[in-house]
């Protein structure tokens, strides 16, 4: 990508710090907005000491200030999110606020400040319980399960709005989970913290059959960089994914054999981990495999490097509990 001036919100965050680094590398000037609700300060690091790096703690519901931290920039990456799919019924105004007004919120603050381009990280999840598995961009227009899926589409629904009504550019991501450096959210990060606290058992949500796919992190980032260089519709949407999926139980057993540790395995029954969870969400890739993007990492060297990371980091267990 050519260099560039980035305001990247959610910048704290799991991706959003991985996408930073990478964006500090390539020599731009990267602005973080972020309100370290999930958002870890040790994750900027890094970034802090390169040149062109700016952090500020600020929130998407603050419509001026994001305003004001967006002058000079011209391209946003808005990440920031409740990115939380579980506990939606739990609090039924977050996602709508989190996700959906806030990103209303980042659109107008880019109107203002006269920048039209943006990418955005949705999520598989907004397919529902697709009919058509492997999913496509243009599956049938799906029925929604979670709260945190109706609010990003409703995100993307906006952003396709400005496309046409004000001259934006987009770039839509729909993500399946992903896994990597720096990962404190979901599945494995749960197993394995369970198992460092008690490494007899382990409670799963659901039967252990859900089928997922993943992607490793900077797969993800090298995807949306491509897609972001070649794809110059007005509104040019993704699936980003990897060609494989495995059962919990898969990963499961992944993660105790790297553990070396033989837990009793109680499941709480249920081809549903919660309300909202998908039984099967595998997205047809093509799309980003057409401009010549590929995986370079399997779901399994994925899990791998997420384990390695938190057996590098045990503080991050501390400061998750
Ligand atoms: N991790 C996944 O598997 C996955 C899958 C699909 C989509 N996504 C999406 O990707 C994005 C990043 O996810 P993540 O896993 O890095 O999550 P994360 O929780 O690690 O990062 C979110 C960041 O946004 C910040 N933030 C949250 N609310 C904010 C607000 N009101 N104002 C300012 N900052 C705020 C948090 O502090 C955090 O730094 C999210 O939009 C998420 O919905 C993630």
């Amino acid at each position: 990508m050519h260099t560039s001036k980035y305001f990247v919100t959610g910048g704290a965050g799991f991706i959003g710090s991985n996408l930073v680094d990478r964006l500090l590398l390539q020599g731009n000037e990267v602005t973080v907005y972020d309100n370290f609700s999930t958002g870890i300060p040790e994750y900027l690091e890094a970034a802090k000491h390169k040149d062109g790096f700016r952090l500020i703690n600020g929130d998407t519901q603050d419509i001026e200030k994001m305003t004001a931290s967006m002058s000079g920039c011209d391209f946003v990456f808005h990440l920031a999110a409740n990115a939380d799919v579980r506990f939606g019924t739990e609090h039924p105004a977050k996602d709508l606020h989190q996700n959906t007004i806030a990103t209303f919120n980042v659109l107008e603050a880019m109107r203002k400040n006269s920048i039209n381009k943006i990418a955005f990280s949705s999520t598989g999840s907004v397919y529902g319980e697709a009919k058509v598995i492997p999913t496509p961009e243009d599956a049938p227009f799906p029925v929604q399960t979670s709260l945190y899926g109706a609010s990003k589409l409703a995100g993307e629904g906006l952003i396709a709005a400005y496309c046409e009504g004000f001259g934006f550019q987009g770039w839509i991501f729909r993500f399946v989970s992903i896994l990597g450096e720096r990962y404190p959210h979901g599945h494995v990060f749960d197993f394995y913290k369970q198992l460092r606290a008690h490494p007899d058992h382990l409670d799963v949500l659901g039967n252990g059959h859900q089928k997922k796919s993943y992607l490793y992190v900077q797969d993800c980032i090298n995807a949306i960089f491509t897609a972001i260089e070649k794809s110059q519709d007005k509104v040019n949407l993704f699936n980003l994914g990897t060609d494989e999926y495995c059962e919990v139980k898969d990963s499961i057993a992944r993660i105790c054999s790297y553990l070396d540790l033989k837990p009793d395995i109680r499941y709480t029954g249920g081809d549903r981990g919660w309300i909202g969870d998908n039984p099967f969400i595998f997205l047809d890739c093509k799309k980003i495999r057409s401009l010549g993007w590929k995986p370079e990492y399997t779901i399994h060297e994925g899990i791998v490097k997420t384990l390695e990371f938190l057996e590098d980091n045990p503080w991050l267990l501390e400061r998750r509990s």
